[in-house]
């Protein structure tokens, strides 16, 4: 089994990649940290305790980041609703009596399971970059990070130019792609070809089980708000479950070894883009992915999805 940390920013597609994770037997899911991101970090947290409650799997949950490296933040509430989950949550109280243990829990990990430990990031990358500011030694130590986040050959869609997770934190996407981890990049570029549709959704309600009339009702919210923004795509990007997908499988993708740097200046902050200059002293430093077996990836995923929610 595939020892995994997630990293997670609960919105709707991680939310999806939480279930994903849980039901494939190949992965064995140590815990899950979070971060803020969609929303604040008391959401976020509230959204990813309460989506492992309703599927059944007590995976330790350790709350972590409030905030990026540097840089103050402020919450869209397009996409994942104010509350991360297509307001079927509503609002979440912050107690202040809860930890920031992720970065410990990353730390603590890496040292434990060496090269046979995963991280799968679907949100900023906050958490992992002060986990390697923290104890840069887990850097040499980690067997593979797979981050969700960036865009190369594809336009952005935090701005033009930027994805979200990177856009959102770009001064931690930096530190961690500069880090020398063994980073192979999920980003939209694959995940906006792999679509979740009306009939995965409409299949899900059917279950009538608490999650999968959950699941249905926040995933039906990203739907439609993706619609509003992309009226030509036939569904809503599983941008975050993707991530999770090529760490089960690399044969989902294809990807190739690129000098790949982050843009921490204006009009192009968070742009992710490859450096023809080839700057960097040691090498290609991430793994970008630049095609997927979309259909392959969809069957896995809305195969475990399915039977888990179904449970
Ligand atoms: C990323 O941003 C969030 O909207 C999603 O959860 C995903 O992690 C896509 O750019
Ligand atoms: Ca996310």
């Amino acid at each position: 089994k595939r020892k995994m940390i997630l990293d997670v920013d609960t919105g709707v597609d991680d939310a999806l990649a939480i279930a994903y994770a849980v039901a494939s037997e190949e992965i064995d899911l140590l815990g899950i940290t979070v971060s803020y991101g969609m929303a604040p970090v008391h959401y976020t947290y509230r959204n990813t305790t309460e989506i492992l409650r309703l599927l059944r799997r007590p995976v330790p949950v350790l709350r972590g980041s409030s905030q990026p490296l540097e840089r103050a933040k402020e919450y869209g509430g397009e996409f994942h609703g104010t509350d991360g989950l297509g307001e079927t949550l509503g609002e979440a109280a912050n107690d202040p009596g809860v930890p920031d243990r992720a970065v410990d829990f990353i730390i603590e990990q890496s040292r434990k399971h060496k090269r046979d430990l995963t991280i799968v990031t679907t949100g900023p990358l906050t958490n992992l970059a002060r986990a390697i500011r923290e104890d840069p030694s887990i850097v040499g130590t980690i067997g593979q990070v797979v981050a969700m986040g960036g865009a190369v050959t594809c336009p952005g869609n935090a701005t033009p130019f930027a994805e979200a997770n990177v856009h959102i934190d770009p001064e931690a996407a930096d530190a961690v792609f500069r880090s020398g981890l063994p980073i192979t990049m999920v980003g939209l570029d694959v995940t906006r070809r792999t679509l979740l549709t009306e009939r995965e959704v409409v299949e899900w309600e059917r279950t009538g089980t608490e999650a999968g009339v959950l699941f249905a009702r926040f995933a039906r919210f990203y739907l439609y708000e993706y619609r509003k923004y992309y009226p030509y795509l036939e569904g809503c990007a599983l941008h975050d479950p993707l991530a999770v997908g090529v760490a089960k499988n690399p044969a989902f993708v294809r990807s190739l070894p690129m000098f790949l740097r982050v843009d921490l200046e204006e009009p192009g902050l968070g742009r992710t883009t490859e450096d023809l200059h080839r700057r960097a002293p040691t090498g290609p430093n991430v793994q970008v992915c630049v095609q997927v077996e979309a259909s392959l990836f969809r069957d896995d995923f809305i195969d475990q999805v399915g039977r888990i929610l179904a449970e």
